[in-house]
């Protein structure tokens, strides 16, 4: 099949979470399979084009695409997904893209996505490339389809191009005041009360996505469940109930090519199941950098993340000086929200013997956390999947998470299992309510459980076992690409 495949951010070019993760590698998985996929991107001002050799493309030249009424040019650059033949199509304008961020509180905001969504049906013209799906990600990409079945639909190259939508994160949904429809020129008469572009009042790219595309999924069979509860679906949950027959969840992989501790050439100490040694060389390491005494039996508690309510912090933040009294070191790797990063300052300021806190984004040291830490913790109000208790598994670093969404899917408490009678495959620790104190009792429970190194070691071990590759993943997608095309 051929397949265009458009995302907002692709790793390694651009990263803000874990879509980029997914958008550099499932395209390549997907492309072994044997098929034809293109990734389509905005090229923000900080892609480097030297380092991933990305050209011009002289034979396209200008391309003009009109957005709220004004005519902007835009360029088409490529290159490769590294380690690959896929090709990466860059939709380059600066008026929207020179901004230094993924992401803006501009009030152009819904502009820039227009103009990217546009731009990518625009090069596929021009290249004369008629996909078999396009396949969208998040709001940024909701308008994709629209487009293609109104404002393109004179252009019969489209005719039998089917979409797949994938829900990444229902919590961020393209939400704009009216003003969009003009910007966008989305017909007037789909934007009523309830209708297909509107949600309480406003224009929902997301809504459309989901309404225009042949079929949807989201990226962890648990969160397909959730989001169609009131709970989990914030405002789309009826949208989404109407679509359930078309509706999939299959969870994401990891690339194992940057995410392994045998090979990870951003650790000082490489390691293995059966050379956990390393391991505590890189604890020593982290700890040495942030000026924390090293002591093996304390364990070290790791956190990467976004700063943001979703992640869990507000219960952290209910239970912080408990927490802090515990018998642990803490290393936190994340930005986002001031209140959370302020709180986390305060934290490292009160306890600078035992707690290291880097607010900023920095991949480098999120490698390092992985692979440091004793225990990562994630106690998120929701999580669509997650990653980085995925990759925590593979560097034998215990997850305890909140069990929801993707969380549910991949982590396994070590006590609960047990006590149904099941094997000793439990590979972390887990808790149900969204309190403070469930996240307290069940992080006691695991630093008890540290303390006893064989069962410890049993854990490390199953975790480190358990394998979630793109390519079982990539099988699922190829499915739903086939269900889609038979839509049309
Ligand atoms: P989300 O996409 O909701 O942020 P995921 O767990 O799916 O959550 O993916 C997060 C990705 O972003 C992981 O690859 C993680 O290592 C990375 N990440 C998050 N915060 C930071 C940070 N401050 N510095 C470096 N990498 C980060
Ligand atoms: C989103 C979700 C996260 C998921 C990622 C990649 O940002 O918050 O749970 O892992 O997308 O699908």
């Amino acid at each position: 099949m051929k397949i265009a495949f458009a995302a907002s951010e692709v790793y390694p070019f651009a990263k803000t979470g874990g879509l980029a993760d997914v958008a550099g590698a499932l395209p390549k998985d997907i492309a072994k399979l044997g098929n034809e996929v293109k990734v389509f991107m905005p090229k923000y001002n900080f892609v480097d084009e030297d380092k991933y050799d990305i050209k011009y493309c002289w034979d396209i030249g200008e391309i003009p695409v009109r957005v709220n009424g004004t005519i902007r040019f835009m360029h088409l650059h490529q290159a490769k997904l590294p380690n690959s033949n896929v090709e990466i199509n860059f939709i380059d304008c600066p008026h929207y893209f020179f901004r230094g961020q993924v992401y803006t509180n501009d009030p152009d905001e819904d502009e820039r996505f227009i103009l990217f969504s546009k731009g990518v049906i625009e090069v596929l013209q021009r290249l004369k490339w008629a996909p078999d799906i396009i396949h969208c990600n998040d709001w940024q990409t909701g308008l994709l389809p629209l487009f293609v079945k109104d404002n393109y639909k004179w252009d019969r190259m489209f005719e039998h191009t089917a979409f797949l939508f994938t829900i990444h994160n229902i919590g961020y949904q393209g939400i704009f005041s009216s003003k969009s429809i003009f910007a966008a020129e989305i017909r007037e008469d789909l934007f009523y009360p309830g209708g297909p572009a509107e949600l309480n009042g406003d224009v929902n790219f997301m809504k459309i996505g989901i309404l225009f595309s042949e079929i949807i999924n989201t990226v962890s069979p648990t969160y397909a469940k959730e989001i169609l509860t009131p709970e989990y679906g914030a405002g789309l949950e009826s949208i989404l109930q109407a679509r359930k027959s078309d509706l999939y969840g299959i969870l994401n992989g990891v690339d194992y090519k940057t995410w392994d501790p045998a090979n990870d050439k951003l650790i000082p100490f490489r390691y293995t199941p059966d050379y956990l040694s390393g391991k505590i060389h890189n604890k020593k390491y982290l700890l040495e950098h942030f000026q924390i005494d090293f002591d093996e039996s304390i364990p070290l508690i790791g956190i990467v993340s976004r700063l943001v309510s979703q992640k869990g912090f507000d219960i952290v933040g209910d239970v912080i000086s408990r927490l802090m009294n515990l018998e642990a070191q803490w290393m936190v790797l994340g930005s986002g929200d001031s209140k959370f990063e302020e709180m986390f300052n305060a934290i490292a300021h009160n306890n600078s013997d035992k707690a290291a806190v880097y607010i900023g984004y920095n991949n480098e040291i999120s490698h390092l956390v992985e692979a440091a830490s004793d225990i990562f913790l994630m106690p998120s109000l929701y999580e669509p999947c997650g990653l980085n208790q995925i990759y925590s598994l593979k560097y034998g670093t215990v997850p305890v998470v909140r069990k929801t969404g993707g969380l549910n899917d991949t982590v396994q408490d070590w006590h609960e299992v047990k006590s149904a009678g099941g094997e000793e495959t439990g590979t972390g620790f887990t808790f149900e309510d969204y309190s403070g104190h469930a996240l307290y009792t069940t992080l006691v429970r695991a630093i008890d459980t540290f303390h006893n190194k064989p069962v410890w070691k049993k854990i490390q071990k199953n975790g480190m076992s358990r394998v979630y590759s793109w390519q079982n993943a990539a099988e699922s997608y190829l499915d739903l690409y086939q269900k889609a095309a038979l839509k049309l």
